[in-house]
């Protein structure tokens, strides 16, 4: 019935499943339109009307198996009372945590405005979906959300990697807490109605090896579990990004029902690494969106043959392009579609 559900829980779909990484967004002018009349990017993501409404329209135009809930990663911070804001064309500016005192000044934000409309967000693209549709909540990973709030925004890492390798007790406080409120805040979109959460940790490759297992696996394991405490085998698609060869390990240590694999990997051999009952989910550049098309149907070819359809979950290596020709993405669609027939 759900394509995407059939292969996180092990049984046949009746095609391979397919969705994007950012497909709401920039790329599409129905998107920037919204975005205009609700004012600035966060204004999108708490009004539920809007948010709900950018939600759907990559459906109504592609044929894809999944909404990914329209919100962001940085809202978990926001919720917990750092003030946030997203720049025109300089991106996340965030207040910075550099100390105990400033960790033990954040809350949860369960009880908060923000979580909640995010939560109000679920329930209405929910009952706007089709019956093979999927609804994908999220959060982000405990360090890649720690980086930012370290670094105050920037997408630089240094001093975010320096704290994590050096982890002073207010490392480990904030990861805690980061834990605590990714967990509520994922059960709250789960009893909204999300069917599978994704965690992003875009930024686990830059983690030494040395350190990767207290630094990413364990916090997501951390999350995780929490989770599956309240629901037991809940669905949840770990998106380590960057680990390479890694995802095997990531695959064992989290739980994770499928892994999300980026582009410049080989996804045949990361799929043959997996574990019976782990899923692949990507992993085509979406550099081959902006190309020639007939680079990009090699491209989607070579993947359709290295992942069978029941353990595969068609996506991105990393969001979709803002530059991206929305036309590109109707003949991404259907060269995917072919591999079923
Ligand atoms: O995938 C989807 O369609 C769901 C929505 C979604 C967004 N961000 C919307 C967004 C999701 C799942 C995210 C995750 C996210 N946000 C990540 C992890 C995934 C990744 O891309 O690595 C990260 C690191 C962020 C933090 C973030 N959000 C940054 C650094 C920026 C600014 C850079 C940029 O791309 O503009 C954002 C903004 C953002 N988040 C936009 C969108 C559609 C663009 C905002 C706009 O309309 O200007």
């Amino acid at each position: 019935m759900k394509p995407i559900l059939d292969v996180l829980q092990g049984r046949k779909p009746s095609r391979r499943p397919l969705w994007m990484m950012r497909q709401a967004g920039r790329y599409l002018p129905e998107y920037r339109a919204l975005r205009e009349k609700a004012g600035s990017f966060l204004q999108l993501c708490y009004n539920p009307e809007y948010a709900c409404e950018v939600t759907l329209q990559p459906l109504w135009r592609y044929d894809f198996d999944a909404a990914i809930l329209f919100s962001d990663i940085l809202v978990v911070p926001h919720a917990m009372g750092l003030h946030l804001e997203f720049r025109e064309g300089e991106g996340p500016v965030l207040d910075v945590v550099s100390d105990l005192p400033s960790v033990q000044k954040l809350e949860l934000g369960l009880e908060g405005e923000y979580y909640k409309k995010v939560w109000e967000t679920v329930s209405r693209v929910k009952s706007a979906l089709k019956p093979h549709q999927t609804l994908i909540g999220f959060c982000g990973g405990p360090w890649t959300v720690a980086s930012y709030m370290i670094e105050g925004g920037s997408s630089k890492r240094q001093n975010a990697l320096a704290v994590a390798l050096e982890n002073p007790e207010w490392f480990k406080v904030l990861m805690e807490k980061l834990i605590a409120s990714s967990i509520g805040y994922l059960l709250g979109q789960i009893k909204a109605g999300a069917e599978v959460v994704q965690i992003f940790d875009s930024w686990a490759g830059d983690v030494p090896l040395s350190a990767r297992q207290r630094v990413v696996v364990e916090p997501i394991a951390a999350v995780v579990a929490g989770v599956r405490t309240v629901y037991p085998d809940f669905p949840v698609i770990v998106f380590a990004r960057g680990v390479g060869q890694g995802h095997r390990e990531i695959a064992l240590l989290t739980g994770a029902s499928a892994v999300g694999v980026e582009e410049n990997v080989d996804a045949g051999e990361v799929f043959r690494s997996l574990p019976r009952h782990v899923a692949l989910q990507g992993n085509l550049s979406s550099d081959f969106l902006l190309g020639r098309e007939d680079e990009m149907l090699q491209a989607v070819e070579r993947i359709l043959s290295s992942v069978p359809p029941h353990r595969h979950i068609f996506n991105l290596g990393h969001g979709i392009q803002q530059q991206t020709d929305p036309a590109m993405v109707t003949k991404f669609v259907a060269a995917v579609r072919k591999g079923d027939a």
